[in-house]
């Protein structure tokens, strides 16, 4: 396992911004197009306004997808896609990323996985990723259908809490991609972080451990339960 970064709170969205931006920068190679899918939440919102306003990244060449979306218009405030356009796409001067949106307001969620999993690249250069209290990333939650998933790179999942239907990338699509980057901010986020990072056991149990070997990037809160017992 990678040791995680551990931030201090004051600066943990400007640690965050820089990691992402030097994972874009270090996937630019040969002039290919690099590809980010971004997570929704409210904890990367600081991160992706520091990392919109990045001036130095090769903007126009980079594909930016969903990692998952509740199933609202886009204008709704509970909208992932909506909280990365205010964020992260209205920060960025010039020539923006090109944006591959999940449409999870049509009626027929299968269609949408379907059709977006058509979007999705072989393999994905860098996700951002959140955690939940209870576990989950992504929209993979534990126990779900969702978190077993191997066949499909998209599917429709139901969330405990609302908006309860929502589209999620699954699980081979996230153990495919370059890195990695889990980002948790918060005390509450604390048990199921030790959980994910310290403790084994089935992914279902806790889809959190799928980023298990990846970056991880904490506030102090979120790094409590990392520290040793005395
Ligand atoms: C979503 C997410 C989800 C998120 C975690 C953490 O749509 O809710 O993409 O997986 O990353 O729930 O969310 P917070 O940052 O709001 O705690």
């Amino acid at each position: 396992m990678n040791p995680p970064i551990v931030s201090a709170a004051e600066d943990f969205a400007e640690v965050a911004a820089d990691y992402l931006a030097n994972a874009i920068l270090r996937a630019r190679v040969s002039n290919r197009p690099v590809t980010v899918a971004l997570s929704g939440g409210s904890t990367p919102q600081p991160v992706y306004a520091l990392l919109g306003r990045r001036t130095d990244l090769p903007w126009s060449a980079v594909h930016l997808f969903q990692v998952d979306e509740r199933a609202v218009p886009p204008t709704d405030p509970q909208s992932n896609f909506g909280m990365i356009e205010k964020s992260l796409l209205a920060a960025v001067v010039g020539v923006g990323p090109t944006m591959w949106r999940m449409q999870a307001e049509r009626n027929d969620l299968q269609k949408e996985a379907h059709r977006y999993s058509t979007l999705l690249p072989a393999r994905l250069d860098l996700v951002v990723l959140g955690l939940g209290s209870d576990g989950h990333t992504a929209s993979l939650f534990p126990g779900s259908d969702a978190v077993k998933e191997r066949a499909h790179r998209v599917v429709p999942t139901r969330a405990p809490d609302p908006p309860h239907f929502r589209l999620t990338i699954t699980r081979p699509v996230l153990e495919r991609a370059g890195t990695l980057v889990t980002l948790v901010a918060g005390f509450e986020k604390s048990r199921a972080v030790r959980r994910a990072l310290l403790e084994t056991g089935p992914v279902e149990e806790l889809p959190g451990r799928i980023a298990q070997a990846g970056v991880w990037v904490l506030d102090s809160g979120a790094a409590e339960g990392l520290a040793p017992h005395p």
